[in-house]
């Protein structure tokens, strides 16, 4: 234990982890002259990464003989790695040595570098040796264009955030229904006229829509691409196009309207979300696509193109003559396997030149083009079918890793985000290998992916916002060893992070300030709950997540700076009255992170029901339901399917797949008088209620999500009863609870019924 310890302080300030490293005597000092070499010699690759080490040192020079024997020594050395990305990194007193098999190697050996420099370029970087090389060999990040236009400089500064974390992949989605980002010579109408829209969705406004009477757009020549690929390339990054197909297509089809099934007119879109409006499958429509491709596999060298293949609804195809002939001709069975015969004839079209199709996991349906690659954006089950079906497969499932998500609970203090709920642990929990796959399938999973869909963002310091430092954690996923990760360890090291990404002009999200009452384990930092105790007060602590100052209040009108400083816990009365607290971190940088505020409240025990135990036996009684639900509430318009009895609040075994519901009703028995937490999580929605008290609501469509909240309980029994429904995909149902903030226990022993 205390070797590990000893290790894990000594890790260095460096994001992804190293996978090897140790430390040695003396520091290589910052700011004088130093001479950097390579080996081979005359070789251009090397004499610019030459360049960047020089720039990065500062007083740097390659003039032989002003460096007082002090070299960076840059090597191509076969035997420095096995992996063709690894690296080593030696630092002593007098000099520095970076070798690798590969540009790319030496290139995040700089990286590494980079990060050990201190953030003024004074001082000195400590005596290291360090062997590392990556975990997985696809470290992708996401950035759609298309619902918002982000300028060339953007793009490449959010490149050289991917390089910085030794990510090497740059998917780039440049076709949407709000907006097509590519100039395609041969059909200039698709910027023309795709490249703008009439307005921009307010807010959420759906309905009634609202638009905001200004228009948008904007699109990236043939010539700013090849700018941007070569940036890329540059810094070892490859970029993956993505060319919508065959949904997603509106903007395309606003320009050219005849590949549609329908006559239009269409307008580029305006609202976020999925359009029935996509291609219709005619040789015409092939022959444009092949021509758009022509124009894409030009710009782009890399071996992927990715097809989109998401969301494409069949309305239109089902009502569409032509689309049936097409159904007909082939010998399909339906619109799904039509949409298959879509995308293989576009698979076999890249193939032929040599190249290889991406999509998102909807190109499971109907059948997997041969050599697809799947990316798994609905959770990771479409990812686990592709690699069991022997396909590669990259995770980018939203459940971990959509950066659109919301980062805190408390959506009042954030950003208008998608929806969702994707903190900076969960991204750096998130394990890209499912548990259910065997070893041998396991080694289809190329990596991973982090998303940033742009419908609500509009600013570059928002989408900072929003992949800052959540790229930070998932690069670390992606790079280092899985034995190796550790969340305080990752904290740690996190504000140098800060340091650097504030030097370099990035914005990020400052973790939150955690509150909790001391005695009690469990935190508020993510939840936004009310804390009940059963005192008169309460003695409040707070704790940062990384290094900075707290500052809190109870009066949140009064400017941050005025408050007082966090030093030790806060005792508060609770007794006239309930108290919120406000607290920020503060960087020592003087960053100012999210405000974050629980309530404390006195709360008074809910009597128990005057129930004998002897009147109670175990198990809660539940009802099945069958229908297409959306929200728990429309289960009191279905006659249940079958009643029976539960032991635990969970599945019961008699449920199809899809389109179900569960309720459950009974008794809770509070073992003592307490604070109960209850938790409920669930994939769709769910609510539980105790008696007329207490409810979390959980209802909606959505993946695995939970609530928490928090009521005190006299000893004795408490009806309760609880609903859950299942829409489609997958599903999640899970009760626990928590006395005093004790350890998570589940209901099972706890619930009863009347006879
Ligand atoms: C997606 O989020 N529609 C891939």
């Amino acid at each position: 234990m205390l070797l590990v310890l000893a290790a894990l302080a000594q890790t260095p300030q460096v994001i992804p982890a190293p996978q090897h490293f140790e430390a040695g005597d003396g520091a290589f000092a910052i700011g004088r002259a130093v001479e950097v070499t390579t080996t081979p010699e005359d070789d251009p690759e090397l004499a610019r990464l030459a360049r960047l080490v020089a720039q990065l040192l500062g007083g740097a020079t390659d003039a032989r003989g002003r460096s007082g024997g002090r070299e960076v020594k840059l090597r191509i050395d076969p035997a420095a790695s096995s992996h063709p990305e690894g690296y080593r990194l030696i630092v002593t007193h007098d000099s520095i040595t970076v070798s690798a098999r590969t540009g790319a190697g030496i290139f995040y050996g700089i990286q590494t570098l980079a990060q050990l420099v201190p953030g003024d370029r004074a001082g000195a970087i400590p005596s290291v040796s360090i062997r590392d090389t990556p975990r997985f060999g696809y470290r992708g990040m996401h950035l759609d264009v298309g619902r918002h236009f982000f300028p060339t400089e953007f793009v490449k500064k959010y490149i050289d955030l991917i390089a910085m974390y030794k990510m090497n992949t740059f998917h780039w989605h440049l076709t949407e229904d709000q907006g097509w980002r590519i100039e395609i010579k041969r059909y200039p109408r698709l910027t023309e006229v795709g490249a703008y829209r009439a307005e921009t969705m307010v807010a959420r406004n759906f309905d009634p829509y609202v638009g905001d009477g200004t228009p948008h757009g904007g699109f990236y020549t043939q010539d700013e691409i090849r700018d941007i690929v070569a940036y890329a390339a540059e810094r070892y990054v490859t970029i993956i196009p993505e060319i919508e197909m065959p949904g997603h297509a509106l903007a395309a089809l606003a320009s050219y309207p005849e590949y549609a099934c329908t006559d239009g007119p269409f307008e580029v879109g305006t609202i976020w979300g999925v359009y029935e409006d996509i291609y219709c499958p005619t040789e015409e429509t092939f022959a444009f696509l092949e021509h758009v491709l022509d124009e894409v596999m030009g710009l782009f060298p890399g071996t992927y193109i990715h097809v989109g293949g998401d969301e494409a609804p069949k309305t239109r195809w089902e009502e569409s003559a032509v689309a049936q002939a097409v159904i007909r001709r082939e010998g399909l069975s339906d619109e799904h396997e039509l949409q298959s015969y879509f995308i293989q004839r576009i698979e076999r079209y890249l193939t032929a030149h040599g190249r290889r199709l991406i999509g998102w996991d909807e190109i499971l349906e109907g059948g997997l083009a041969s050599q697809a690659t799947v990316m798994s954006w609905r959770g990771t089950d479409g990812g686990i079918e592709a690699a069991r079906m022997g396909h590669d497969v990259i995770m980018a499932p939203n459940s971990d890793v959509y950066f659109d998500y919301y980062q805190s609970v408390d959506r009042t203090a954030e950003p208008l985000a998608i929806g969702g709920y994707t903190p900076l642990d969960d991204v750096y929990a998130f394990e890209p290998i499912p548990d259910e796959l065997s070893e041998t399938d396991a080694q289809y999973i190329l990596g991973a992916q982090g998303q940033l869909w742009t419908e609500y963002i509009k600013t570059e310091e928002h989408a900072e916002y929003m992949v800052l430092p959540r790229m930070v954690a998932l690069a670390e996923v992606l790079w280092s060893p899985k034995a190796t990760r550790d969340w305080e360890s990752f904290l740690r090291r996190l504000p140098n992070q800060f340091r650097k990404l504030d030097s370099l002009g990035y914005n990020y999200r400052v973790p939150d300030v955690e509150m909790g009452l001391v005695g009690r384990t469990g935190r508020s930092g993510q939840a936004m709950e009310d804390l009940l105790t059963l005192e008169n007060r309460v003695t409040v602590m707070m704790e940062a997540p990384v290094d900075g100052q707290i500052r809190y209040t109870t009066d949140p009108s009064l400017p941050t700076m005025a408050w007082p400083a966090y030093r030790a816990p806060v005792e508060l009365r609770v007794d006239t009255g309930a108290v919120t607290v406000y607290a920020r971190l503060i960087l020592d940088s003087g960053k100012p992170g999210a405000l974050r505020s629980t309530t404390f409240r006195k709360a008074t025990l809910r009597p128990s029901e005057a129930i004998d135990a002897s009147a109670v036996i175990p198990g809660l009684e539940y009802e099945y339901f069958e229908g297409e639900l959306t929200s728990v509430n429309q289960i009191t318009d279905i006659a249940p399917t079958t009643r029976g009895i539960a032991t635990n609040v969970a599945f019961q075994g008699v449920e199809r797949e899809e389109q179900f519901g569960l309720a459950f009703t009974g008794f809770f028995r509070a073992e003592e008088d307490g604070i109960y937490r209850f938790t409920l999580t669930s994939d769709d929605g769910s609510r539980f209620w105790l008696a007329n008290v207490f409810r979390l609501d959980n209802d909606g469509l959505h993946g695995t999500m939970s609530r928490s909240g928090s009521v005190a309980l006299a000893r004795g029994f408490h009806p309760i009863h609880i609903r859950y429904f299942q829409a489609g995909g997958g599903r999640s149902l899970r009760l626990s609870y928590q006395v005093d903030g004790g350890d998570e226990r589940t209901l099972s022993q706890s619930l009863f019924r009347q006879p």
